[in-house]
């Protein structure tokens, strides 16, 4: 049984604006919405937790998406504590070692052939395994006014994208020791990773964008609407 975590607590104020991120429309539908869908119509995936703000005043109160069950939960402070949370709040019948997917969501543009690759190397790796991406442009180091100091090589380097796909007890172990440590994790593999674990990185489709900016929604906007039918 693999049950997708789903943090939308976020204010969104990177973004700015009165609506939180998870909520803006593109292709009709709330970002959120694009996530959910992607992820429940996924036969590999059995249910999902979403995190939101106390009070959050624009979840529709799904209980079900896709004839699968849609449970909801308080978010913390930081992504992490929302995900730790959403952890928490998973039926009793996930067992410890049955595989969690941790989804963004204010990513809408997730392929089902992402998420069967996803699962594919997850369930063959104890450590997990994450969608990533190769860094593709030349990396500059700043001096912090506007100048260059150093070229950086990226041969090594990789984009983190989500679903992060990690068995149940060790994300947990893994979240609750940094949250302990005073450890913001941005992402699941970085706190996984503290447990000297080696997650796979699986490489994604680029395409899977996380909505951060004003020019990030107008792209999430032209891909989705390519493939609404
Ligand atoms: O702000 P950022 O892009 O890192 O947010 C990624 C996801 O984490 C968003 O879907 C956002 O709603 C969620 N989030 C959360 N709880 C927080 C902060 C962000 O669930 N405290």
């Amino acid at each position: 049984m693999t049950w997708a975590l789903v943090p939308a607590a976020g204010s969104g104020r990177r973004f700015g604006g009165e609506v939180p991120k998870q909520y803006l429309h593109a292709a009709g539908k709330p970002l959120l919405e694009h996530a959910l869908d992607a992820l429940l119509s996924h036969p590999g995936v059995d249910g999902a937790v979403v995190s939101l703000a106390a009070g959050d005043p624009r979840w529709p109160g799904w209980t079900t998406l896709h004839g699968k069950p849609v449970l909801a939960c308080i978010g913390g402070v930081e992504r992490a504590d929302s995900v730790l949370a959403a952890l928490h709040a998973l039926p009793a019948d996930v067992a410890a070692d049955e595989l969690v997917l941790v989804h963004d969501a204010a990513r809408p543009n997730l392929h089902a052939d992402d998420i069967t690759r996803l699962i594919a190397a997850a369930a063959a790796h104890p450590d997990g395994a994450i969608l990533a991406a190769p860094v593709r442009d030349t990396l500059k180091r700043a001096d912090g006014e506007g100048g260059i100091v150093a070229t950086e090589p990226r041969e090594a380097l990789w984009r983190a994208f989500t679903p992060q796909a990690f068995r149940r007890d060790l994300l947990r172990r893994a979240l609750a020791d940094a949250q302990a440590a005073g450890i913001v994790a941005t992402d699941e593999a970085m706190a996984v990773e503290r447990l000297g674990c080696r997650p796979r990185l699986v490489e994604g489709r680029e395409d899977n964008l996380k909505v951060t900016t004003p020019a990030d929604l107008a792209l999430a906007e032209i891909l989705l609407a390519r493939r609404t039918p």
